[in-house]
């Protein structure tokens, strides 16, 4: 495996994990078995091995065109239709990537917010370049998406005409219902389906994601080798042989003692995203019915000069998980310098990655003695392999600990209210009767 999960530091004693074996395997177990709570939305289990080989061979010949025919891809989605991508393109070519342009299209992303600043901003970095687009929404009816769909959609109709706007657009929707299917039918343009069986935050691996991951130069066919292995590897009905297990069970025992804050950090900038990722798959999955560990994340050292001191000494109710990156691929060296101003000459030679391991080793052991437990998760590298890996190592134990505390970790039902609210707001049809009673509510704000 390229990953491994080290619970050394993890403050719980070996009989506390025995406790949870029984659940945690029977969690394990509840999924495999399809019997548990949301079974019907475990596509994404068996996914690594049963995607449609058809439709991966369309994403790939998209992506080329993608590639041929612009310089810019815009992927249009939010949530789950839109992070993972994004995760995983970051993970991969890094922060710089769109401007590094070794390999793929730009990948810029939209309708994952309602701000005009963002979108306009987006339009000039564009600017006359050629572009395409990638629309993605299961439900195809979202609004933030939707909204940004029409602006590019309107955007590209401008500079290639209805026809050649028509041959730049991807659409990936539900496979039979939804405004975006409707649309995309009526246009022609060519579609790509969001399983049924698959709730948005399951899904980038599937079309989802795969397109615009793509599309920016990633090796997918690597990315679903990663994840078929993952999928091997932690099918195995043995807590103690099977660490997505092992690690839902420490977040269930963290739980237990009152850490009900997780922070996953990482040391690599390139991680940031998926730290974004990671939450939404855990805030959406396991915070519901009054319970579950509110999920953040942070990057070291960048954060340790701010969250850093709330980690080491404030409120003991956290716990961090550690990505820890062995081969950062990089290799600078810190420079000799006569005048030594800074002190800095004891470090000259040292590579930055010996450095950044230092400071690894001497943060987990300040938060550690400062009340703070530590799970440390090695990747062995940034690739593509290790992000699919990663990404069912993740999907697995969220499943599992979801079980453990016994709420549905395939539904949202929180992500309505907000909605409900807005619509209302806006004047949506159908939303009329909440109007006036939300707008006394809103006097003076
Ligand atoms: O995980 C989820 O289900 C959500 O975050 C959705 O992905 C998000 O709301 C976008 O939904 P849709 O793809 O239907 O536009």
């Amino acid at each position: 495996m390229a990953i491994r999960l080290n619970l050394q530091n993890a403050g719980l004693r070996e009989h506390e994990l025995e406790y949870a074996r029984p659940l945690a395997e029977a969690a394990n177990r509840a999924l495999h078995e399809r019997s548990g709570a949301g079974s019907e939305m475990l596509g994404w289990l068996d996914l690594p091995e049963a995607y449609d080989r058809e439709e991966f061979a369309r994403i790939q010949a998209a992506a080329k065109r993608i590639q041929e025919q612009s310089e810019v891809l815009v992927a249009i989605g939010i949530g789950g239709s839109y992070l993972g991508a994004r995760a995983g393109l970051e993970f991969v070519k890094g922060p710089f990537g769109n401007q590094l342009r070794n390999k793929g299209a730009e990948v810029y992303f939209a309708g994952n917010n309602l701000s005009s600043a963002y979108v306009q901003n987006l339009f000039d970095i564009i600017g006359d370049r050629d572009f395409s687009v990638n629309v993605i929404s299961k439900s195809g009816t979202t609004t933030e998406p939707a909204v940004a769909f029409r602006l590019f959609k309107a955007r590209l109709e401008e500079k290639y005409g209805k026809d050649g706007a028509r041959e730049r657009i991807y659409a990936t929707t539900d496979a039979h219902k939804g405004a975006l299917r409707g649309l995309a039918e009526e246009e022609g343009y060519e579609t790509f389906v969001v399983p049924d069986n698959i709730g948005g935050r399951f899904s980038c691996l599937s079309a989802v994601g795969l397109l615009p991951m793509a599309a920016g130069g990633m090796d997918i066919a690597r990315v679903m080798q990663g994840c078929a292995d993952a999928r091997t590897a932690y099918s195995n009905p043995k807590l103690s042989e099977n660490d997505a297990m092992r690690y839902a069970s420490v977040r269930y025992g963290m739980l237990a003692k009152g850490k009900c804050t997780e922070i996953l950090a990482s040391y690599e900038p390139s991680l940031t995203m998926f730290g974004e990722w990671y939450k939404q798959l855990m805030a959406e999955s396991e915070g519901k019915d009054g319970k579950g560990l509110f999920p953040v994340s942070a990057n070291f050292t960048t954060d340790l000069h701010s969250i850093g001191q709330f980690i080491q000494d404030g409120a003991r109710s956290l716990f961090e998980t550690v990505l820890w990156v062995e081969r950062s691929g990089h290799d600078l060296t810190v420079p000799e310098d006569p005048a030594n101003v800074d002190g800095l000459n004891f470090a000259a030679g040292m590579t930055m990655q010996q450095m950044n391991e230092k400071a690894m080793k001497g943060t987990l052991l300040a938060h550690v003695d400062g009340g703070t437990p530590n799970v440390v998760i090695t990747l062995d590298r940034l690739d593509d392999y290790t992000f699919g890996e990663l990404v069912y190592f993740f999907w697995k134990s969220l499943a599992v600990s979801g079980y453990l505390l016994g709420v549905n970790p395939f539904d949202q039902p929180g992500v309505e209210a907000y909605k409900k609210n807005m619509f209302a707001l806006l004047g949506k049809p159908g939303f009329e009767s909440a109007k006036a009673a939300l707008e006394a509510r809103l006097q003076g704000i």
